[in-house]
């Protein structure tokens, strides 16, 4: 039926739809990009800076929520504006999870001191970060009044390989801890510590409130989006790392100072930089 022209011709047709079909393939294969470190802040005064130090930035929006990809030293890094709170800390790294699959989260930001050893400007790296807003009463009767110092702490709960637990906190990756101390002698303005990251939606300015709060969860200092963050984290089994400087300090009696913003950056730019290519892939 076939003659031999014939035959190599169509051996010939074969071959090269073989190689235009495989060729094809390998062009829509998508590059595999090493994971990004997300870095959160919730004000432009606690990431403007990070997102200046990006290598061509993209900027895309979900919701209320804003991102900036880009590189750092040829690392991956996404910047997230979380906005205040722990709702809006929340939504945030959920959606940092699910839109760019991080290897590590660190959050990062201003905050009030709470331990009274602590200053303006000194940074804290989150061992811990606990939400210190979740409570339950016992029952009082009308016009017996209100007593907040009676009331009873509660864990957050979680579900975690679908099974619900209760943590009291959330522990800062270790990994993530000893990367931040190898760059403390670049920080200039104060002194860096490991310490608790207290998260309510609150700004506390009752020197007995602070003292309360720092007693019964051994609070370093006060904020509103870090263990809220952690919490989304750990469901996913992110690395995590909350960084925060004091900004102000009711304890010493320093206001805040939005210089605190610029400095924490500046200095978890130079985490970044050392995290090097072991941890990052
Ligand atoms: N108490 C609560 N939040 C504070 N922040 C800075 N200082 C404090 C403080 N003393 C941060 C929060 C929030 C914003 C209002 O500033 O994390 O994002």
């Amino acid at each position: 039926m076939f003659n031999k022209k014939s035959l190599a011709v169509l051996f010939i047709i074969l071959m090269l739809t073989t190689i235009f079909t495989n060729s094809a393939i390998a062009q829509e294969t998508p590059v595999v990009h090493s994971q990004p470190i997300v870095i959160q802040g919730a004000m432009d005064i606690e990431m403007q800076d990070m997102v200046a130090a990006l290598k061509n930035p993209k900027e895309i929006t979900y919701g209320g929520w804003t991102f900036w990809q880009g590189t750092i030293d040829k690392q991956p890094v996404v910047i997230s504006r979380t906005e205040v709170g722990v709702t809006n800390a929340a939504a945030a790294t959920l959606l940092a999870i699910e839109k760019f699959n991080p290897k590590a989260i660190i959050n990062q930001g201003t905050s009030g001191g709470h331990d009274p050893e602590l200053h303006r400007f000194d940074i804290v790296l989150g061992q811990k970060s606990i939400n210190f807003g979740k409570f339950k009463s016992e029952h009082a009767d009308l016009g017996a009044g209100i007593n907040p110092e009676a009331w009873i702490p509660e864990d957050v709960s979680l579900r975690v390989g679908g099974k619900s637990e209760y943590f009291n906190g959330f522990a800062g990756d270790p990994e993530l801890i000893k990367v931040a101390q190898s760059v403390i002698d670049s920080y200039k303005q104060g002194n860096v510590v490991t310490g608790v990251i207290g998260t309510a939606d609150e700004w506390n300015r009752e020197l007995d409130r602070i003292a309360w709060v720092h007693e019964n969860f051994s609070t370093s200092v006060e904020e509103m989006e870090t263990a809220s963050a952690a919490q989304v984290a750990a469901a996913y089994n992110v690395p995590f790392l909350g960084i925060r400087i004091l900004s102000n300090s009711e304890p010493q009696g320093e206001d805040w100072d939005p210089k605190a913003g610029t400095y924490c950056q500046e200095y978890v730019l130079e985490v970044v930089k050392a995290l090097d290519q072991t941890y990052l892939n």
